[in-house]
């Protein structure tokens, strides 16, 4: 008997469980919200389509009521506030990290064996949030990020190239933000390298269109999507329950891989049943390298800047 918990049914945390549920990978989907009756009312929503959509994944919904969550594989944090114009991922961070605490201790008391997949931004200062508030092993801790970029990626490569987005390998490191470092060395169409197929300045246009890819959506939304995320996140949790072993990049806990520590930063991992099993180094020309650590300042910054004080409260 496999169950996640979706904890946030707004936008992001009911899209990411209607595709979990459309997968049809999992026997139980709980999802949890704040406001009375929204994930109650989304849960029966969802169950009313599985006859359409042809799923008999059991998907309930529950306020307020942490007892649900009870022994589940896999916990979802998608609850918080979403991004509104103007605004960056880091100006979330009091509020959410506020919830992302309560949240992490509810998730520890009734769920002490699961592992946690964070949504909510600022993605990697949350990660961190959520590793010291659960008390998890940081394999158990990790953030959806390079799942999501990577398919914004291929969508604009797609586009540009007018192929299938189906064909595109792609590999994006570092923060869930603007210092995110699309690879093209690592990006493939059909196994044949982007670089015998678009020239450098339809690349460089890809790469910049991918790190405004969120703010893009916000701009014609007024908030940021959710179809993308939830979908990145279902791949994530799918590799998970059924111990798949994709290779992702997901926001990890760094213990001196990339020359980092004590930091959630994109990284490639293979991701199974216990979480995050190994981290995938790779070798970073000078270039790379110096992006690289321009990104793990930016989170290092929120981090010091504005999460520590916060957490000192
Ligand atoms: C995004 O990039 C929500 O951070 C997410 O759209």
């Amino acid at each position: 008997m496999s169950k996640i918990s979706v904890i946030g049914a707004g936008e992001v945390g009911a899209s990411c469980a209607a595709c979990m549920a459309e997968r049809d990978f999992v026997n139980e989907i709980v999802i949890v919200d704040k406001k009375q009756g929204v994930a109650e009312g989304k849960a029966l929503d969802l169950r009313q389509s599985a006859a359409l959509k042809r799923f008999d994944t059991i998907v309930k919904g529950v306020t307020a009521d942490y007892s649900a969550i009870s022994n589940s594989d896999v916990v979802v944090i998608a609850a918080g506030n979403p991004r509104k114009p103007g605004m960056e991922r880091n100006d979330l961070m009091v509020t959410n990290a506020k919830i992302m605490r309560e949240v992490c201790q509810q998730v520890a008391k009734y769920s002490p064996n699961a592992v946690i997949i964070v949504v909510s931004n600022p993605l990697d200062v949350l990660c961190y949030c959520a590793l010291k508030s659960s008390g998890f092993p940081d394999n158990r801790v990790m953030g959806m990020s390079g799942q999501l970029d990577a398919a914004r990626y291929k969508s604009y490569i797609a586009e540009t190239l007018n192929v299938s987005t189906k064909d595109i390998q792609a590999l994006i490191l570092g923060g869930h933000g603007k210092s995110m470092i699309p690879m093209p060395r690592y990006t493939t169409i059909g196994g044949i390298p982007i670089r015998n197929l678009l020239d450098e300045e339809k690349v460089q246009a890809a790469i910049q269109r991918t790190r405004l890819g969120g703010e893009e959506v916000i701009d014609h939304l007024g908030r940021s999507g959710w179809y993308a995320a939830g979908a990145a996140v279902c791949d994530m949790v799918e590799s998970v329950i059924c111990d798949q072993r994709r290779v992702f990049t997901v926001s990890a806990y760094l213990k001196g891989e990339y020359g980092y520590k004590d930091i959630y930063l994109g990284v490639p991992v293979i991701l199974g049943k216990n979480g995050v099993d190994r981290i995938i180094e790779l070798e970073l020309d000078s270039e790379d390298r110096k992006r690289f650590d321009i990104s793990q300042r930016v989170v290092r910054a929120a981090l010091e800047g504005h999460y520590f004080p916060i957490e000192k409260k």
